[in-house]
């Protein structure tokens, strides 16, 4: 089993997938995981919609129209139950980091398996609710490709410790003894 930062390097954005499909096993297995995400309260305001079926995968298309979306056998639509959610004193409605910690936890069990996602966030609400038959106050926050790659993984672009990291205060240098 590899280590935990192995894992978090291994998942990659997977934006072509082979016509193969994903074990019923391994699906409940990588749902699982994104149930078990923390959350704010642990009120747990997320909906996982497993969509297989070609016409429904196809519809989704109007949402987000890549192809390579409709060309892995699993999409999962990540949602929040505004209803659920928790909200601080000052208003913050915590739904969408809750549903993106168990978007990460789905995607980093993906990878385990072998498995190729994608988070999607840039598609047409109105449209995936309307083909997720959502109800008003279920939010679709995220969408995701499910299946095995046909891509090879690119060299990871990230900025470096030195320019996200600050010490005790915003700009604080590493602290020298
Ligand atoms: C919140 C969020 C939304 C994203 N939306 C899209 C998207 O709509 N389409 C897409 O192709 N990739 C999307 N991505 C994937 C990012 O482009 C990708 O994670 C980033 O370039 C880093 O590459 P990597 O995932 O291969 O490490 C999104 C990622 C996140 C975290």
């Amino acid at each position: 089993m590899s280590s935990f930062i192995e894992l978090a390097k291994k998942r990659y954005s997977v934006r072509s997938y082979l016509d193969k499909p994903v074990e019923e096993s391994l699906l409940l297995k990588i749902l699982e995981a994104g149930s078990v995400a923390p959350s704010a309260c642990n009120n747990q305001p997320w909906v996982f919609i497993v969509v297989r079926k070609e016409e429904n995968k196809k519809a989704l298309l109007s949402a987000y129209g890549r192809p390579w979306l409709a060309q892995a056998p699993v999409i999962l639509a990540l949602c929040c139950d505004a209803s659920q959610s928790w909200r601080r004193g000052d208003g913050k409605n915590f739904g969408d980091v809750d549903v993106a910690i168990a978007m990460d936890h789905i995607t980093l069990a993906a990878a385990e398996a072998g498995l190729g996602t994608c988070w999607i966030g840039n598609f047409q609400v109105d449209e995936a609710r309307r083909v997720l038959g959502l109800s008003r106050n279920v939010e679709p926050v995220v969408l995701t490709p499910l299946g095995y790659p046909a891509s090879q993984p690119p060299v990871k672009k990230r900025k470096k410790l030195q320019e996200i990291v600050h010490w005790e205060t915003y700009g604080g240098a590493y602290p020298r003894d």
